[in-house]
C-alpha cells in the first residue's frame, strides 16, 4: 500500500439536475458503503447549486463533497463569486481551483489561481489545484517550463500562508489538457515523470512536506485505465470528469485505487 491515501474526486463539471443527481448520490452512497473502501479517501464535487443537495445526501457517509472554484475575493462586492467562507458554510472539504476549462474559458492566470489557493488555505479548505500542459505546449517541448510556472504560483500561495494547510489538505492535480474529456489518456509513465517533476518542484519552491502531498491525475481517466495509472509511485489517486458521472464507473475506479 502506497504512504499516501489515494484520493479519487469527481469532478462533475457543469452536469446534473435535482433528479439526476439524486440517482447518483443513492447509487454512489449504496455502492461505495457495499463496497468499504477505507483506504481510498472519496469526494465528489457537483456545481455550486447543488452542494446544498451533496450536503443533504452524504452528510452521513464517508463520502466528501467539494466546490468546482472558489473565489479570489472575500465576501463583498463580487457578483456571480462564491467566497471560501460559503463553501465552509456549505461543508465542503475541498475545492478545485485552476481547471484548465477556467484557465482556458474564463481566462484565469497564475496570480488568480494563487489567490483562490490562498482563500482556501485561510479557510481550512482543502485545495484541489489543477496544472497541466496543452498539446501545443508538450510538442514544442516546454512542458516542463509551463508546470514549473503553475507550481511556482500554487507553492508560493501554500508556502507563505500565516497558517498553512495540513499536506493531507493540499492536493494538486496533473491534467494534461489534450487528456481531458479526449479518451487521449496520458500513459502511466508520462503521468509518473509529469508527477515526479511536480513533486521535486515543491520541494524545490520550500514545500517541506511534499513527499505527504497528493498528486492526482486527470484526463481520460476510466474504470480500465485506472489501475495501471493509480499503479505509479507519485500517482496518488485521480480527477475524474466523464467517468465520475456513471456511479459503476466511479466505483470501480475507487477500488483500483484501492488495491494501487
Ligand atoms: P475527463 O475525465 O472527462 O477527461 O475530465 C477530466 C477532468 O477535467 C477532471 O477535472
Amino acid at each position: 500500500m502506497k504512504a499516501r491515501k489515494p484520493l479519487v474526486a469527481g469532478n462533475w463539471k457543469m452536469n446534473g439536475d435535482i433528479v439526476s443527481n439524486e440517482h447518483l448520490f443513492t447509487a454512489l452512497r449504496a455502492s461505495l458503503e457495499r463496497a468499504s473502501l477505507p483506504q481510498v479517501e472519496v469526494a465528489v464535487c457537483p456545481p455550486y447549486p447543488y452542494l446544498g443537495q451533496a450536503a443533504a445526501w452524504l452528510g452521513d457517509t464517508g463520502i466528501a463533497w467539494g466546490a468546482q472554484d472558489v473565489s479570489a475575493f472575500g465576501n463583498g462586492a463580487y457578483t456571480g463569486d462564491v467566497s471560501a467562507a460559503m463553501l465552509v458554510d456549505l461543508g465542503c472539504r475541498w475545492s478545485i481551483v485552476g481547471h484548465s476549462e477556467r484557465r482556458q474559458l474564463a481566462g484565469e492566470t497564475d496570480d488568480q489561481v494563487a489567490a483562490k489557493v490562498s482563500m482556501c488555505v485561510a479557510h481550512g479548505i482543502g485545495v484541489i489545484a489543477c496544472l497541466g500542459e496543452t498539446l501545443e505546449e508538450r510538442e514544442a517541448g516546454t512542458t516542463e517550463t509551463v508546470l514549473g510556472r503553475q507550481v511556482d504560483a500554487i507553492a508560493a500561495s501554500l508556502v507563505g500562508a500565516a497558517q498553512p494547510l495540513p499536506a493531507e489538505r493540499i492536493v494538486l492535480a496533473y491534467e494534461p489538457v489534450w487528456a481531458i474529456g479526449t479518451g487521449r489518456t496520458a500513459s502511466p509513465e508520462t503521468a509518473q515523470a509529469a508527477h515526479r517533476f511536480v513533486r521535486e518542484r515543491l520541494v524545490a519552491r520550500g514545500l517541506h512536506d511534499a513527499a505527504a502531498v497528493r498528486i492526482v491525475y486527470g484526463g481520460s481517466v476510466k474504470a480500465g485505465n485506472a489501475a495501471s495509472l493509480f499503479a505509479m509511485p507519485d500517482v496518488d489517486g485521480g480527477l475524474i470528469g466523464g467517468a465520475s458521472l456513471v456511479a459503476d464507473d466511479f466505483l470501480e475506479i475507487c477500488r483500483a485505487a484501492a488495491v494501487a
